[in-house]
């Protein structure tokens, strides 16, 4: 029998988790995590995901503030803008919504934001300290990290034995997913569009973690019989049989054949996609826990 990885339940237990410790910490007097979100430019996806990263820190208990610059903002008003969240005493978090409007250079951007800031986890100190094992001190990459909990929900925390394979080599997903699989002991596989002979090599997984952008590339034959597959994929697809101009949203993986073979697997929506969410709020009560230590503030 098929496990569906249900990601809501699972974002909702961490934020619940989050937002009880602030309860704490500001029945205690001290002040709760402060999250800034920026966002340039007028995608309605993008500000559809800043909303929603805004309602969550306001029902986690957060100092959650949003920044909404028009299209046309320099990339000097921008870093202008970083400058003054660095410094902001109330701000523990800092997260540039991506992709940013051409010409901003997001590389710039995001290196501009303090590391103790970065609650994105894309700085290069805080992928440096996620490429040499360094998992506690620094600030992990979202979606990886709330993928990495639903693996670990499935086989534990020791995935010792297990041959992982993640398709896809982007810095904001495939890569640190690939180290926190390598942290957690799995033999990892880092594959991408270069790659001969893709369905051969996912057969071997254990887990399969799919980040391609491809609606349902990955099929059910590609899949190990009982392995965990983790779909990172939100892809639109037209669905004219529901009526002209109708869509609905598919994954990287041919869910409806990929089902009937896997162990576990995570549905689109549903699945990954809560989870980002749910650990930005916990990447930005450890920013504030970070900050406290360094900087007894
Ligand atoms: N756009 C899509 N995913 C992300 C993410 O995890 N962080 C940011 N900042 N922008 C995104």
């Amino acid at each position: 029998m098929t496990r569906m990885i249900d990601g809501k339940a699972v974002a909702a237990e961490v934020t619940a988790r989050v937002a009880e410790d602030v309860r704490i910490l500001t029945a205690a007097g001290q002040r709760p995590p402060g999250l800034a979100v920026v966002i340039v430019g007028d995608d309605p996806a993008s500000h559809a995901y800043v909303s929603a990263k805004g309602r969550m820190a306001k029902q986690c208990g957060f100092h959650s503030v949003q920044h909404t610059l028009p299209a046309g903002t320099t990339e000097d008003d921008l870093l202008q803008l970083i400058e003054i969240l660095n410094a902001d005493p109330e701000i523990d978090g800092i997260l540039v919504q991506l992709p940013l409007p051409k010409p901003l250079d997001s590389d710039r951007v995001i290196q501009a934001i303090s590391p103790d800031k970065d609650v994105d986890g894309l700085h290069v100190v805080n992928a440096g300290k996620l490429a040499t094992g360094d998992l506690t001190t620094g600030l992990l990459p979202c979606t990886p990290a709330g993928a990495m909990e639903l693996v670990s929900g499935i086989h534990g925390r020791d995935l010792s034995g297990l041959h992982a394979v993640v398709i896809g080599r982007s810095n904001l997903f495939g890569k640190p997913m690939g180290q926190l699989l390598l942290a957690a002991n799995a033999t990892v596989t880092m594959a991408h569009s270069r790659s001969k002979d893709l369905p051969s090599i996912c057969t071997l997984a254990d887990i399969l973690v799919v980040a391609v952008g491809r609606a349902q590339m990955v099929k059910a034959d590609w899949v190990k019989p009982g392995a965990t597959v983790i779909d990172v994929g939100i892809n639109r697809v037209d669905t004219p049989e529901r009526g002209s101009g109708q869509s609905r949203l598919v994954g990287d993986v041919d869910y409806a054949g990929a089902v009937d073979v896997a162990g576990a697997i995570t549905p689109v929506p549903g699945g990954v996609g809560p989870m980002t969410i749910a650990m930005l709020m916990a990447n930005s009560l450890k920013a504030r826990s970070l900050r406290q230590t360094l900087h007894f503030n």
